[in-house]
């Protein structure tokens, strides 16, 4: 029989669709954006993007990170890391509302845009107004020779390869990784990240692509079962703290844009200030939940949502016994420190958001309404 093959069939490369293929490549993609930066054996991370411009970041006031959607999620992510390991305030903004507000910006300030497309017209136009202020300007594009890549000051691209499916994952996950060479490269120059912990962390940094293929070979089965329970849904709660409260709105972000299932995401803290009043046994709630990062606080969310006889569908560590006697569907992730969490976390989340989608008979490579590059306001 003859064999014909369309060209869409041969790059989705035996995928049913782009977005899966994209989700299975985050080992890979992890990994070429760790390429060349960073030297385990060393000790070193190498970004000429940083080092070239070391000063602007040592003296700067603050960091605001600029971006829309999932990229916005990353930079809350930046935040996380930025602060914590380099002690560098850092505030996120939105770029349609950082446009539009009349911020103060000065010469003392990095602005970093972060862009899969490196074409989001919000985004640009925010870059715009930083440089005209004289901030120093700092692009996390994924395409090269993007419009965002070629007006910034300097930049690091993400190396994730072309990312189809409108839904972001594997950049998502690469953004991630930069975000934390910046955030540990930072740290250790200017001294508030010690050379033990550096080491320590640069060792398990390195490891994470395999955490990733772990955590797919495990769960993809698993979380295929599970989402067939969830095709009927009508919403969903998916709730973290730390750094996997913004790994919930991007958990919540993916269901919505392809299932068409009303979701939200919020830190787990505040469900008792308003969302707890949603929980019954018809909401679903996805609760992010790894040994490291406030978990005796998550036990009591999850005792709160069992209470209130809400389905809870947990991601926890590998041995996890207290969140997953309370939850009627456990996916494990192996343990790492709590900084790279919500990448190892976000991939089941990826999966629980195709699956629930495709069972749905949804176009989950270009969903309704949404476009790739966004270039219109
Ligand atoms: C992600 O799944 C979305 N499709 C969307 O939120 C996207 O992240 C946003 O439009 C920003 O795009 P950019 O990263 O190309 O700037």
């Amino acid at each position: 029989q003859e064999l014909k093959l369309s060209l869409e069939q041969i790059e989705k490369g035996g995928y049913e669709h782009f977005m899966l293929k994209e989700i299975f490549e985050q080992p890979k993609s992890v990994h070429d954006t760790m390429r060349g930066r960073l030297l385990v054996e060393e000790g070193v991370i190498k970004m000429a993007g940083i080092w070239d411009h070391i000063e602007k970041f040592k003296n700067a006031n603050r960091i605001i990170i600029i971006a829309c959607g999932t990229s916005w999620h990353a930079g809350l992510i930046g935040e996380y890391l930025i602060e914590e390991y380099a002690r560098i305030p850092v505030e996120v903004e939105y770029a349609s509302e950082f446009r539009y507000r009349n911020p103060i910006i000065t010469d003392k300030d990095v602005v970093i845009a972060i862009s899969q497309s490196g074409e989001t017209a919000d985004t640009m136009a925010a870059l715009k107004l930083a440089k005209e202020k004289g901030a120093f300007i700092y692009g996390i594009c994924n395409v090269v020779d993007s419009s965002i890549a070629r007006i910034t000051d300097a930049g690091s691209y993400t190396h994730a390869g072309p990312e189809i499916g409108v839904a972001s994952t594997k950049a998502f996950t690469a953004q991630l990784t930069i975000l934390t060479l910046i955030a540990f490269k930072l740290g250790k120059h200017n001294g508030n990240l010690g050379n033990a912990d550096f080491m320590r962390l640069i060792a398990e940094l390195d490891a994470i692509p395999k955490r990733i293929e772990d955590v797919l070979s495990s769960t993809h089965d698993l979380v295929q079962n599970i989402a067939k329970d969830f095709v009927g849904a009508t919403n969903f709660l998916y709730l973290g703290r730390g750094y996997n409260y913004p790994a919930a709105l991007e958990g919540a972000l993916k269901l919505k844009e392809i299932s068409y299932i009303h979701a939200e995401g919020y830190p787990a803290a505040e469900m008792k200030h308003g969302p707890i009043a949603l929980i019954d046994e018809n909401m679903p709630i996805v609760i992010i939940a790894p040994k490291k990062g406030h978990y005796d606080k998550i036990v009591s969310n999850v005792q709160e949502i069992k209470a209130r006889k809400g389905k809870i569908i947990a991601v926890v560590n590998k041995g996890d016994t207290q969140v997953s006697a309370m939850a009627d569907y456990v996916i494990e992730i192996p343990e790492t420190a709590e900084c790279f969490s919500p990448i190892v976390a976000s991939v089941p989340l990826q999966l629980l958001a195709y699956y629930i989608a495709v069972y749905r008979g949804a176009n989950v490579d270009q969903p309704r309404n949404l476009a790739k590059s966004v270039t219109v306001e």
